[in-house]
């Protein structure tokens, strides 16, 4: 231990190669300067290093966890109050910007140790020039963490993580998130903000786009997937290619006031555990090593400022052992919530509350010290947080090299590796969710006439969705660049009839003189990237522009319409639904997606996605979502008055949870069940069958659901407890089967205590949230 201390202070590179011999490196000293500096860092160092030598010789204990508290002592002994605050604090570059503010001075911060931390930088040479100032020209020579958004790809970048999501397939999606950390490891980067883990069903929200969709059994598993993907499956920090998760936002930011990004959020606690904490938990269980807060208050506390969240819940309750990170100046924000007087007292509330690190206020850096100095904030506050931070640091890896991320041929190595891209155009095929095919207009054949209309054919730019984090569009191909390699320049003709956006109809005449020289009609329609993600809400879910009012004139012409969407949430398509025979949901796709969408409409993918987030038939219905109460006055019989209904509309949504077609059809035989009584230590095995009914080989994502009749408080008509995605040969049939114990049936019951209620359950299993076979089962009392 003694000896890594020296090693740590003099930065000198070290290998143990057996248990007796150690191979000194020093580190490139290539000046004198440098040479001082270190010299200057051994006196300082010197007293603190005989008591952690004293300290080490008397310690019985030496678990790897004891020993990394030592290193971590080791190195909090030596600071100054000044240098601890500098660990607490995380600045932007000036190279992506992210939020409403900068810092310039950020490299002026980084040399006095008042900046531990940097986020939005990154390639290797980057990165390696802001750790240099760090670690070379700060006194204790700490190296800095590395953040950025990496939240569907680095580089290549996958199809948006909503769309990730209906794929249903947690290796795919665990691999993108692989392939996100290798590229963003390889490119410097140590430290990302993803998960995003935010459940909602709110699709006026524009960061739907970002999370999973509206299920807590089905976000969970997503968020473990991703935590896995980016952790690495042995959550082994220390390796290069892999970067620390940091799940995001604590918590229930997906719920905002109408839909309003950064509004207040206000929910019943059982609702808060039931629905919104799940996935958090799933991720920080899968080993997340930090989290971030969010920007809304919850039962009338902000979230950065909320001890209850922070202290009691996430590291009490829930385990949690990384350390916690502000988003963009939300301590600040506190100001303005009105729960603090002015930053300083913000500041307060949040390392009172447990936040350790303050993303680009510039609070804790003003004010935490005089703090400290008056007695306000205690001391050990300040020591517990900065050791979370180093621990990771640790964990890392960068106190033995600092530069361990810098190596440009891994860089070289690794973005775009062909590999990557392959993996991105196959996650984008199984994120495309099939919504409409009425007399198979789909799959194209090759040699059709096609009127291809729409700008967003011809755009790369929206593919890559707003978290683009470093990918590039110029050298990206567009959906009409990918139909025309596929099917021939001769079989397309481009128009592109409507702007995404905007009221210009001067170029309609020109897209129905297209189609009618055509075949079938491809219409690439949607939202503008920019229309989701953060501070993107709308109040008006449809279509934008006249694209819709353009396929209502192609319409007249007769031709078959396959609409091909590009959007970042839930759209009402009632009016695109009358018109279009064919719609395929395409998200944004990400690198390889005008391929992927080329691919699937020519049936060289057969579409396998499902919906996870419920698309309304109308605005009026949202929020609207599969697990929704019973009601006291549920209809069962149309056309009843005083039912909870609506007098304008169905209740009904549109495309319901879990639902998507493929080029094929599946049929389910009814449910068998082992026993139909589960006891408390007991399982039950589900079976049912499922039957390719089609000419077309197909994967089906198989859904199982559960109705707990009657609780001690209302529960919902449908939950996901399970599902299973499987390939099945035309003609063929397979087997699923489901296993239900039950710990699958635990919620929040009326004391607030978690755990089952026995009672009469049903069962559910389909191809969708709405369209199942349905049987039941009993839940034994203890
Ligand atoms: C604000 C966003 O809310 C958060 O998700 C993101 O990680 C940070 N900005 C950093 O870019």
């Amino acid at each position: 231990m003694a000896f890594f201390y020296v090693v740590m202070i003099l930065g000198v590179k070290y290998k143990q190669v057996s248990k007796s011999t150690v191979i000194f490196a020093p580190l490139n000293f290539k000046t004198k300067k440098q040479l001082i500096i270190v010299m200057r860092k051994i006196n300082i160092l010197t007293v603190s290093l005989c008591i952690f030598i004293l300290m080490s010789c008397t310690n019985k204990t030496n678990t790897p966890e004891a020993l990394l508290n030592h290193k971590v002592d080791s190195v909090l002994k030596l600071m100054t109050l000044e240098e601890k605050i500098g660990q607490l604090v995380l600045y932007t570059s000036d190279w992506d910007v992210t939020g409403p503010t900068l810092r310039t001075t950020y490299l002026e911060d980084i040399r006095k140790g008042h900046c531990g931390n940097i986020f939005n930088a990154h390639t290797t040479a980057y990165v390696r020039e802001l750790q240099r100032v760090a670690v070379e020209e700060s006194r204790l020579g700490i190296p800095l963490l590395f953040g950025y958004d990496v939240i569907h790809g680095h580089k290549t970048i996958f199809p948006i993580s909503l769309g990730e999501s209906a794929s249903w397939d947690l290796e795919a999606i665990e691999k993108a998130a692989r392939i996100g950390a290798i590229e963003a490891a390889a490119s410097g980067l140590n430290w990302t903000f993803a998960p995003m883990v935010d459940i909602s069903v709110e699709p006026r929200w524009g960061r739907v786009s970002e999370g999973a969709g509206e299920d807590p059994y089905l976000g969970s598993r997503i968020a473990e997937a991703r935590v896995r993907g980016i952790q690495g499956r042995d959550n082994n920090l220390a390796d290069t290619l892999t970067l620390l998760a940091c799940v995001k936002h604590f918590a229930a930011y997906g719920a905002p006031q109408a839909g309003r990004d950064y509004n207040t959020v206000d929910m019943s606690e059982r609702v808060f555990r039931d629905i919104y904490l799940p996935p958090f938990r799933a991720a920080i269980d899968a080993g997340a090593m930090s989290v971030m807060t969010s920007f809304n208050e919850l039962d009338g506390v902000p979230a950065t400022g909320s001890k209850y969240l922070l202290t009691d819940l996430l590291r009490g309750e829930m385990g949690f052992e990384g350390f916690i990170v502000t988003d963009y100046t939300s301590i600040n924000e506190m100001v303005h919530h009105g729960v603090a007087a002015n930053d300083a007292e913000a500041g307060l509330l949040a390392i009172k509350a447990g936040v350790d690190m303050d993303m680009q206020g510039e609070v804790y850096f003003k004010y935490l010290k005089k703090q400290v100095e008056d007695g306000l904030v205690d001391m050990k506050l300040i020591d517990d947080a900065v050791r979370r931070v180093l621990k990771v640091k640790f964990m890392l890896g960068l106190f033995d090299d600092p530069y361990r991320y810098c190596n440009p041929e891994r860089e070289k190595r690794y973005v775009y590796a062909p590999e990557h891209l392959d993996a991105a155009l196959d996650v984008a095929k199984k994120s495309m969710v099939l919504l409409k095919n009425d007399n198979n207009v789909l799959p194209l054949k090759k040699g059709e006439k096609l009127a291809v209309i729409g700008e967003l054919a011809t755009s790369t730019r929206d593919m890559l969705g707003s978290w683009k984090a470093a990918g590039d569009w110029d050298f990206m191909t567009s959906t009409l660049d990918e139909l025309i390699t596929y099917n021939g320049k001769e079989n397309i003709i481009y128009a592109e009839g409507a702007k995404k956006m905007g009221t210009d109809r001067s170029g309609f005449a020109a897209a129905i003189a297209a189609a009618r020289r055509a075949d079938k009609i491809v219409m690439v329609i949607g939202e503008d990237w920019d229309w989701s993600g953060e501070a993107a809400s709308r109040t008006d879910i449809s279509m934008p522009g006249v694209q819709t009012e353009l396929m209502a004139e192609l319409k007249k012409t007769g031709k078959p319409i396959v609409a091909v969407l590009m959007n970042g949430r839930p759209l009402v398509l009632e009016r695109e639904n009358k018109l279009a025979d064919a719609i395929l949901e395409a998200w944004y796709p990400g690198t390889m997606g005008g391929k992927a969408i080329t691919q699937v409409l020519f049936g060289d993918y057969n579409p396998s996605g499902k919906l996870t987030m419920t698309f309304p038939l109308n605005l009026g219905q949202v929020p609207i979502y599969y697990y929704n109460k019973n009601t006291g006055r549920p209809i069962y019989l149309p056309n009843e008055k005083y039912k909870s209904k609506y007098i304008d509309s169905p209740n009904d949504p549109l495309f319901p949870f879990g639902y998507g077609l493929s080029y094929t059809t599946f049929e389910y035989s009814d449910i068998t069940l082992s026993s139909n009584e589960l006891s408390t230590k007991g399982e039950i095995i589900a079976k049912v069958t499922v039957k390719n009914t089609g000419n077309l080989d197909g994967e089906e994502v198989v859904q199982m659901y559960v109705r707990d009749l009657v609780g001690s408080v209302t529960r919902p008509v449908k939950e996901l407890k399970g599902f299973e995605k499987v390939m099945i040969k035309a003609g063929e049939s397979k087997e699923i089967s489901f296993r239900i114990t039950p710990d699958m049936l635990a919620f929040h019951r009326i004391d607030m205590s978690y755990g089952t209620e026995p009672g009469d359950y049903k069962l559910f299993i389909g191809g969708n949230s709405r369209d199942v076979k349905e049987t039941g089962f009993k839940l034994l009392a203890p």
